[in-house]
């Protein structure tokens, strides 16, 4: 099933064929947030490549989001585990053979679970930091020639956690203020290509297995802790995605776009 519908294009802010003959390559496209930042971009008029390591979660999600769209192609290709720049390489591949060519780059696999530093082992830090920063440079690394050819877009799908300091975070903490470095050197970097690189941080969003995972059971209302008063949306993240990767953002790299309602602000994620 896909979170959004037709009314997004209908009744949404954008026009109908803003991504016509666009390519989206999206690591971690079955997952909550880049699923509908995927169903966005093809309700837009994009072709998608839905990449993951559960192939049939990969191929369920890509079949849901060809659905939404009469014409659209959208294809899954599942055993790929971005710590592996050579996983990385056959999905290019394979993308650039089906779809004709890779615009667009979301970097959005991640990897998370609450753990106290004193029960954090190495091989379970070094598993976040390989699957979020590791994973993002070489889902960039393996895109890169067709990013150039096509003066392409990125996006990495960061956090907000690492503003400060959050307990039993410090693994992602340290991978996201990566990714957001990672992002804002290849913005410098790559700039004169022709490429833009922005990070989009995710705040608390509705639905998504990072609040499941991350917010203790009888914690704190957290509206209380969102100046907007609400939990962040899906369709949030979305409306993002499509306007940085639309020609409204041509002048816009190097930024990072925090979509959290203003919380982080007040101080504290938990
Ligand atoms: C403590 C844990 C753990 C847990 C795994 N480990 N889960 N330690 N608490 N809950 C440890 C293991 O014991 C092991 O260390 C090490 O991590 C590697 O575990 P593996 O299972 O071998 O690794 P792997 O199969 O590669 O799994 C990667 C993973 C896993 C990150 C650990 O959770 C995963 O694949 N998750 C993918 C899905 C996911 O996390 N989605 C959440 C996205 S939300 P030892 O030393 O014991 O062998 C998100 C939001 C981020 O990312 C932003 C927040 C705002």
């Amino acid at each position: 099933m896909t979170t959004l519908d037709h009314s997004y294009v209908e009744k949404g802010s954008w026009k109908p064929d803003l991504f016509k003959d666009k390519v989206v390559f999206v690591t971690g496209g079955a997952g909550t947030i880049c699923k509908v930042q995927t169903e966005a971009l093809v309700l837009l008029g994009a072709n998608a490549a839905v990449i993951g390591r559960n192939e049939k979660k990969t191929k369920d999600a890509a079949a849901d989001i060809a659905k939404l769209r009469p014409g659209a192609k959208v294809i899954g290709i599942g055993n790929v585990d971005v710590r592996e720049v050579q996983d990385l390489a056959g999905a290019v591949k394979q993308t650039v053979d089906e779809l004709g060519k890779i615009d667009f780059v979301i970097a959005g696999a991640a990897g998370n679970f609450l753990a106290d530093f004193n029960h954090l082992s190495t091989k379970a830090f070094k598993a976040v930091v390989s699957i979020d920063l590791l994973g993002s440079f070489n889902t960039v690394k393996a895109c890169f020639e067709q990013l150039k050819k096509n003066k392409g877009a990125i996006i990495f799908v960061s956090a907000t956690l690492h503003y400060y300091g959050v307990p039993f975070q410090s693994h992602v903490g340290a991978a996201k203020a990566g990714v957001d470095a990672l992002s804002n050197a290849l913005a410098v970097e790559l700039g004169p290509l022709g490429i833009r690189s922005n990070c989009i941080a995710p705040g608390m969003i509705d639905g998504t297995e990072g609040m499941a995972r991350l917010t203790p059971p009888g914690s704190d209302p957290l509206q209380t802790r969102v100046p907007l008063q609400r939990l962040g949306t899906t369709r949030d993240i979305a409306d993002s995605t499509v306007y940085l990767f639309s020609p409204a953002a041509d002048y816009v790299t190097g930024t990072v776009s925090v979509n959290d309602g203003g919380a982080w602000h007040m101080g504290n994620f938990t």
